[in-house]
Parts: C-alpha cells; structure tokens; sequence
C-alpha cells in the first residue's frame, strides 16, 4: 500500500496527547495541507486561529465546549474559520464544503507527521457558535467551522475497516 492510502486508512481521532510541544515547522506543514484543500470556484474561504495558550487549550475552550475536552491536555488547536461571503455574487455558498476538506487535509497531514488530531465540531452548533466568535474575535462574516486539536499521542488506536460494499450504487440507486 502507497503512503498516501496507508495515511487516510490509518488515520483515527486522537483525544489523548503527551505534553511535548509541536514543532513550528509541523504547524506550518499541517496549514499548508488545509490551504491546499479543494475549494468550489477556488474560494479558498478559510482562515486559521493558531491557539497554543494554556488557559485558552485548559480552562477557556473546555467550558466553550463539552466534547473538546482532551484540549486541557493538548499543546496545540487551530480554529478552522470560513468566510461566508460567496466568492462571486451569483454563487451558491459552498463554503461548509470547502472546510470540511480543509479540515481532513489538515487531521491527514498531522498524521503522516505522526501528530494525532481530532476534529471538535463548531458549526452549525446554536450554542457553540456565538461563544466561539466572541471568544477569537471573529469579523461578522467569518464563521468558526471546527475546532481542530493535536498532539503527540498518548494512545494507541487500531486501524477500522469501514468498507461496507451495500453502501455502493452502481449507475442509480
Ligand atoms: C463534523 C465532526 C464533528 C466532530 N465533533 C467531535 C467532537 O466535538 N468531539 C470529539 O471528541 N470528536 C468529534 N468528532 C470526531 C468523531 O467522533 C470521529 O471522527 C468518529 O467517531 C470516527 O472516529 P475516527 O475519527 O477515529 O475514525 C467529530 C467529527 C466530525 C467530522
């Protein structure tokens, strides 16, 4: 199996990180992954919050939110935003699409690092949304997507095999 397939097939959700810091050139490698995403009429409508303050990844953002509690022991999160504003007036908003590629480059790059992450959800969240766009200081138009946390692992996770061949459809349903 290539690298790349070995990656993607690999890949779990991480909620258990060692308190060794990641590196600046890792940050870099997992954002320039995100930037690379695929985006409807090249958009690219993402921005980035890079969060490595210990009262925000300890205290802040747990309270902000109940299922991203592994950030109290993570050295690093970044905010995944998304601009709302369509690229072109007459376009439709492809934007939740757009970062949610964005997002899976970036948990795939942090992994082929051997950096674990996982995916915390933010939009479309009632609650979540207007904490976290007060909290980071959000633009009107900008909307917090996901809340992405990464660390050196502190657990081992077996690869799943999710191929389910009835979930295939050949020429129509
Ligand atoms: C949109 C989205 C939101 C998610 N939100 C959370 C979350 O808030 N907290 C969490 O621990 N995991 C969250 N996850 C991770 C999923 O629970 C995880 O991907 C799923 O259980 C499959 O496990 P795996 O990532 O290890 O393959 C989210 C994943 C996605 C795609």
């Amino acid at each position: 199996m290539n690298e790349t397939l070995r990656t993607i097939l690999t890949r779990r959700s991480v909620r258990a990180f060692k308190s060794d810091e990641i590196d600046q050139h890792s940050v870099e490698m997992i954002l320039r992954a995100g930037m690379a995403a695929p985006s409807a009429y090249n958009a690219q409508p993402w921005h980035f919050i890079v969060i490595n303050d210990r009262k925000a990844l300890s205290e802040d953002i747990p309270q902000m939110h109940p299922y991203a509690q592994m950030a109290k022991q993570a050295p690093l999160a970044i905010l995944v935003c998304s601009s709302t504003l369509p690229p072109k007036p007459q376009a439709n908003a492809y934007w939740q699409q757009d970062s949610a590629a964005c997002c899976e480059n970036m948990l795939l790059a942090a992994h082929s690092l051997g950096i674990g992450g996982v995916w915390t959800g933010v939009y479309p969240n009632p609650l979540r949304l207007p904490l976290f766009k007060e909290y980071f200081k959000l633009p009107q138009d900008i909307e917090p997507i996901a809340l992405l946390i990464f660390g050196i692992p502190d657990q081992n996770l077996p690869k799943t095999d999710r191929f389910h061949p009835e979930k295939i459809h050949h020429g129509t349903w």
